[in-house]
């Protein structure tokens, strides 16, 4: 493996395209078929197939889970050719399985790279996330304010009313305080079924409505997410929960020692990374897989986080070579 070799990301990231591409135009004949298990499964053979062609000795920091639990993409599982730079590499083959189950929408293929080291190398635990898009000052928002408490400071920077804020948040009965408490305020809630890395996107998304995404969700997506707002632009925050000693067993074994830290989007994602999206279902941010006869069509959103430069890729292939 050559670890020395820079990280060549302009070079990669249409590389980094293909594997995104790859993963939803295999996941898109599910949609919709109710089948989770086998969307995601398509995903991943796919996305690991597109990987292994890249020539990076790449590392799987954010995967499948743990090597015992997922056969392929799992966390350690080295991809690539060995040939080129070494390189973190955090994915989702397909974030949000029951979406693409249900054809519901914003279930996206993710994927982000950087230097070796440049990711938290979060444990499959869940994290409390607060997000917001670009252009605020740094902690206007923060993890130890109450839910109302960052309504009312976000509509204070804004300079708007409360009620003209809106908030992303995942609807699940662990979350029923925190949409009390925002809707005290009067701001209204935009309530998502699954998929918080689209969730948290939505903020520095223009034209989307969302302001601010707050609550629990997966450790791993909120990793991808501050990758995603790194290149974007925006905050997050995140700390990790741990409901058991399994859990923080997860944590140990990823080298975590301080329980407790709150990871700002720059903890979590340390050094310049690309990042790779493609729309399995349709959504705000990127439209479906569009199938028509012989055809397949994704869009994907390409961004390098070192240059702020966003790419949008429309990707015609015969259905024959998926
Ligand atoms: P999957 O794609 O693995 O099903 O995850 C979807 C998701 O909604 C994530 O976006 C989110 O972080 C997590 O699940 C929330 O977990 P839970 O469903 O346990 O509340």
């Amino acid at each position: 493996m050559s670890t020395t070799e820079i990280f060549q990301d302009r070079m990669l990231s249409l590389g980094l395209a293909r594997v995104s591409e790859a993963a939803a135009l295999a996941s898109a004949r599910l949609v919709g078929n109710g089948d989770e298990k086998a969307a995601d499964q398509a995903a991943v053979n796919a996305m690991r197939e597109q990987l292994n062609m890249l020539d990076i000795a790449g590392v799987v920091v954010i995967g499948e889970g743990e090597r015992d639990e997922a056969p392929m993409l799992y966390i350690g599982e080295e991809v690539g050719t060995g040939n080129g730079p070494g390189v973190d590499i955090a994915l989702d083959p397909l974030e949000g399985t029951t979406l693409t189950a249900k054809d519901m929408p914003n279930a996206l293929t993710v994927i982000a790279m950087g230097p070796r080291g440049s990711m938290l190398h979060a444990p499959d635990v869940y994290m409390d996330k607060l997000a917001i898009g670009p252009g605020y000052a740094p902690g206007v928002v923060t993890l130890e304010m109450s839910p109302d408490e960052r309504v009312l400071a976000l509509a204070a920077a804004k300079g708007c009313d409360p009620s003209d804020i809106t908030v992303c948040i995942l609807e699940r009965p662990r979350h029923e305080a925190v949409i009390a408490s925002v809707r005290s305020t009067g701001a209204a809630i935009r309530l998502i079924t699954d998929g918080d890395v689209a969730g948290v996107m939505h903020c520095a998304e223009p034209n989307t409505g969302i302001d601010m995404y707050m609550g629990e969700g997966g450790a791993p997506e909120g990793v991808l997410a501050a990758a995603a707002l790194k290149c974007m632009g925006g905050q997050i925050y995140g700390r990790l929960l741990f409901r058991n000693d399994d859990e923080r067993g997860r944590a140990a074994k990823a080298g975590i020692t301080d329980l407790d830290r709150i990871y700002a989007r720059d903890d979590m994602v340390t050094q310049d990374v690309i990042f790779a999206a493609t729309g399995v279902t349709d959504g705000s941010i990127l439209t479906a897989v569009q199938r028509e006869p012989g055809w397949l069509t994704c869009e994907t959103l390409l961004m390098r986080s070192k240059t702020g430069s966003v790419r949008r890729i429309n990707y015609r292939t015969p259905v024959e070579t998926v």
